[in-house]
């Protein structure tokens, strides 16, 4: 599966710069690897009896368990260098954006001028964005989502998909998406005559998820919305780079103008996490509205990470509302939103953990593993697409029996 394809708008890196993102994305893992990892053992042996020898008692909630935690060394380390690594993630990607501006306006003009334009863009003048994402820049991208410093930006766009490109350690925002890459693979499992004539993602950011929508299912109608001008901009640019058609709307997921009825796929990607409770269960009803008879709407996001865990495993998840700029993630960590589902109307909900595709940088690495252990069999590039996680164990296990052969 082709992920991360490179692209006529994708903002390109000087080999210093290179370094630099890869130093950057070297340290992320760090982070999320050995230093978050160990916070759990620094609950055990430090923040745990601390609270209890202080209270008599276990924590009631996550910000009694957050007071104790904040005081372990480990703890304040991790974010310390957690926070840094995203400021210095953003500096890196916005030196080659900004250096990049005049060329990525230059080809979107092009590309959105052209007679070969396949998509649309709409963007509507009186359109208002909720305030919080001026007040507040999300994960720190620099500007926020919404800035749109004159009519031909497509800043915002660009710094969204390179940031993510490496916010996600490699995994998202390529031609084969990973997100909807897993729910169409999804779909295919449980529903394999669904043929969605009409496609709604809603909160498409750059359009990462929607060309592959696009690209999937070519006999589709694609319409994307978000917020922004300059991300949509940007979006409608990339989809034409990619060859893809998707028409762009600015509007609101909370309140569409389309008709009722109007799609048979309704998708969003990690848009509920971002949104307030009072949108996310405007989202929901719009869902319902804006749903064909037979069709079906899938929200896919990361886990509820608050549900059925203890106040210190919530502590320690809270670290995005309180670092990284996430107004709404423990609002959304906490919800039910199935149950919301359920009041919005909806008959029959169903919640599923989607497996992740493997990234790029993975399928290179194993590629590279499956080649010096001179076993090529050991490489099944379909489980490898449908089921990363899965077929990282195997191959670990395969690659250590290999090696274990290789020894006797
Ligand atoms: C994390 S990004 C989504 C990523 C994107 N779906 C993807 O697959 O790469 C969240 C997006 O939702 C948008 N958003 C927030 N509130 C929205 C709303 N009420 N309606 C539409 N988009 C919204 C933001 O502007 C932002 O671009």
């Amino acid at each position: 599966m082709k992920r991360n394809e490179p692209h006529a708008m994708l903002a390109r890196q000087t080999p210093e710069e290179m370094a630099q993102q890869r130093f950057v994305l070297a340290l992320k893992r760090h982070v999320m690897g050995p230093l978050r990892g160990a916070v759990p053992t620094v609950v055990k042996h430090e923040a745990e009896p601390a609270f209890l020898a202080a209270h008599g008692r276990a924590p009631a909630d996550w910000r009694e368990a957050e007071v104790d935690l904040d005081k372990t060394t480990h703890y304040r380390f991790t974010k310390a260098i957690d926070r840094t690594a995203q400021e210095m993630m953003w500096q890196s990607i916005g030196e080659t954006v900004f250096r990049e501006k005049e060329r990525m306006e230059e080809t979107a003009q092009a590309l959105m001028d052209a007679s070969t334009r396949l998509g649309s863009l709409t963007l509507d003048p009186n359109f208002t964005a909720p305030a919080v994402y001026d007040d507040v820049h999300i994960h720190l991208q620099p500007e926020g989502y919404c800035n749109d410093a004159d009519a031909r930006s497509v800043t915002v766009g660009a710094l969204y998909e390179s940031g993510g490109r490496l916010y996600s350690m490699g995994r998202g925002m390529g031609k084969e998406d990973s997100k909807a890459g897993a729910v169409i693979a999804h779909l295919e499992k449980l529903h394999p005559d669904f043929r969605p004539r009409r496609i709604l993602d809603m909160g498409c950011s750059a359009g990462g998820a929607s060309t592959v929508y696009g690209s999937h299912f070519k006999d589709a109608d694609v319409h994307a919305i978000d917020l922004g001008a300059s991300m949509l901009r940007y979006a409608h640019a990339r989809a034409e780079a990619m060859g893809t058609r998707v028409h762009f709307h600015q509007m609101s997921a909370a309140a569409t103008t389309f008709p009722d009825g109007h799609f048979d796929l309704i998708v969003s990607h990690n848009l509920l996490h971002e949104i307030s409770g009072e949108d996310r269960r405007a989202v929901a009803r719009e869902s319902l509205r804006l749903l064909a008879p037979g069709g079906i709407v899938v929200h896919q996001d990361v886990d509820l990470l608050f549900r059925g865990k203890s106040p210190w495993e919530q502590a320690e998840r809270a670290y995005d509302l309180r670092y990284n700029n996430e107004p709404f993630w423990v609002e959304y960590c906490s919800c039910d939103f199935g149950a919301e589902l359920k009041d919005a109307g909806f008959a029959s909900v169903e919640e599923a953990k989607v497996p992740r595709t493997a990234g790029p940088r993975l399928l290179a690495r194993l590629d590279r593993e499956a080649r010096r252990l001179n076993g090529a069999d050991l490489f099944d590039r379909e489980i490898a697409t449908r089921d990363g996680d899965g077929f990282l164990a195997r191959i670990k296990r395969l690659a250590r029996s290999a090696a274990l052969r290789a020894d006797a």
